[in-house]
This record gives structure tokens, sequence and C-alpha cells, in this order.
């Protein structure tokens, strides 16, 4: 098996994305409880990036029972990484999500449900935390609904790009999955078009709101629901990090 030599930041074009692609950080004022659970949940279960982590001291966060991680780009208010942690006992994920509004709904959520011991959270802008990962550390990998950016002088905040792919080829397992989404067509083209310039990554699907029930380990997100409600149907990729050179 031949393994594709991942290329460093900015190989691929990838301007760096200096831009914020977020919003707000903070939405409605926090209750005390939610901002208790905010602190104990940020305080036990948070990302330091402060220096990189190498593969054991990845591990180590994690209970011994976790042979994967998993990296949920965005989470929201949390809905599919819940989904995903329940579903998969021998997975932990990590979530980025610097609104931290959505943070404390995905806490409440896993507090409730006793699954906080395989989650681990940065509540930040993701790009820092995969400047400090271990190569190979994620077996998959999701950006669902990102932040749209649609007006044309705001475009370059989007997240997905070619930067994002160079800095997140390194860290996936060969054949690991990366899954987007998007409800805006012009988004997802670009997406596709991004991937299928990249030499690290593989297109392995493409589908749209149609034929979603393909994917039952794929749950409908809030966004992805908001802009069903809106009669905007969305496209999903999934794509694969390279195991061959793509020629
Ligand atoms: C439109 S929402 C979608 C939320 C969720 N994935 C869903 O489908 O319901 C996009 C989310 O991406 C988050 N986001 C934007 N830029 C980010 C970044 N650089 N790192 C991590 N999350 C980011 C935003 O805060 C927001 O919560």
């Amino acid at each position: 098996m031949t393994k594709v030599d991942v290329a460093p930041c900015g190989e691929t074009g990838g301007a760096a994305h200096s831009l914020k692609s977020f919003g707000r950080r903070k939405g409605r004022t926090l209750s005390l409880r939610q901002s208790t659970l905010l602190a104990e949940g940020l305080q036990n279960r948070s990302i330091d990036v402060s220096q990189p982590l190498d593969a054991p001291a990845l591990k180590r966060l994690f209970p011994e029972s976790v042979r994967d991680i998993w990296l949920e780009i965005g989470f929201g208010g949390g809905e599919h990484l819940v989904w995903q942690i329940a579903n998969n006992p021998r997975v932990g994920v990590i979530g980025a999500e610097p609104y931290l509004n959505g943070v404390v709904s995905a806490m409440d959520a896993l507090v409730t449900r006793e699954l906080t011991e395989r989650v681990r959270v940065y509540a930040d802008d993701v790009l820092a935390l995969l400047r400090v990962l271990p190569p190979e550390c994620l077996s998959r990998a999701f950006m669902l609904f990102p932040d749209p950016w649609p007006k044309k002088r705001h475009r370059e905040r989007r997240l997905f790009s070619a930067h994002l792919l160079d800095k997140l080829a390194p860290l996936l397992r060969p054949g690991a999955e990366f899954r987007f989404a998007s409800d805006i067509d012009d988004y997802a083209e670009v997406a596709i078009e991004a991937a299928r310039a990249h030499p690290a990554f593989d297109i392995a699907r493409v589908f749209t709101t149609e034929n979603r029930d393909t994917m039952p380990d794929w749950p409908v997100t809030r966004y992805e629901e908001k802009a069903r409600k809106q009669g905007r149907g969305a496209t999903f990729l999934v794509l694969q990090r390279a195991v061959e050179p793509k020629v």
C-alpha cells in the first residue's frame, strides 16, 4: 500500500485562513445553571492547544475503551455529535465549536445522557486545534453546514477550503472519511472542486436530500432541518483521505 505524501500547508495553493469563519461567540445570556455547565464542561473536557499533543497524550484524554477518534468541526448545538457518541461506543469525539451557547447545549445533552466521558471540546477556532493534533490520529471528521457566508465579499471566510484540506489531511488516517454538507449550492460546488483538486482526498460519494436515507448513520442536524423548512435541500459529500496518490 503506497501512502500519500500529504503536502505541507500551502502546497496545494490553499490560502492561509486569517479571516474568522464564525460570527458571534455568545448568544442569549446564559443562566447560572448553563454557566456552571459550561465552566465545568470546559474545565474537565477541553483540549489544551498551547502545545502539540503527541499520539499517547491524545489517547490518554479518552477512556481505554476508545478505539477511534473522530472530529466534528462546528458542531453547533451538538445534536449530531451526541448522536454519534451514543451510537458508536468505541469512538471518542473531539468537537470544535466557538459558539458558547452551542457548547452549552451539547454539554447539557451529554451530561443528561451520561455521555461526557468520550467527548473532548475545543471551544474556539478549529484551525488552532488542527495545528496541535498528531499525524493520522483521526479516523473520521465532519463539517456539517458550515456558515455559508453568502455575500461575495465574505466568501473568503468560508471554512471549507483548500487550506482547510491541507491542514486536515495529515491528521486523517489513510482511508478515513471526511463528511461535509451544505445547503448552499455554490458552496457545495466549490467544496467538490477543492476536494477533486486536492492530492490527499478522493471523493467517495456525493448525494442530495432526495437520497439522504441511504446514509442511516448520518442524522439530520439542526441547520439541515432549518434549511428544509425554508425549502432548501442539501448536498452531502463523503471524502476519503487518499491511500494511493492521485494521478
Ligand atoms: C451554520 S452552523 C451549523 C451547526 C451544525 N453543524 C448544524 O448543522 O446544525 C456552523 C457552525 O460552525 C461553527 N464554526 C464556524 N467557524 C468555525 C471554526 N473556525 N471552528 C469551529 N467551528 C466553527 C459556527 O460557530 C457554527 O456553530
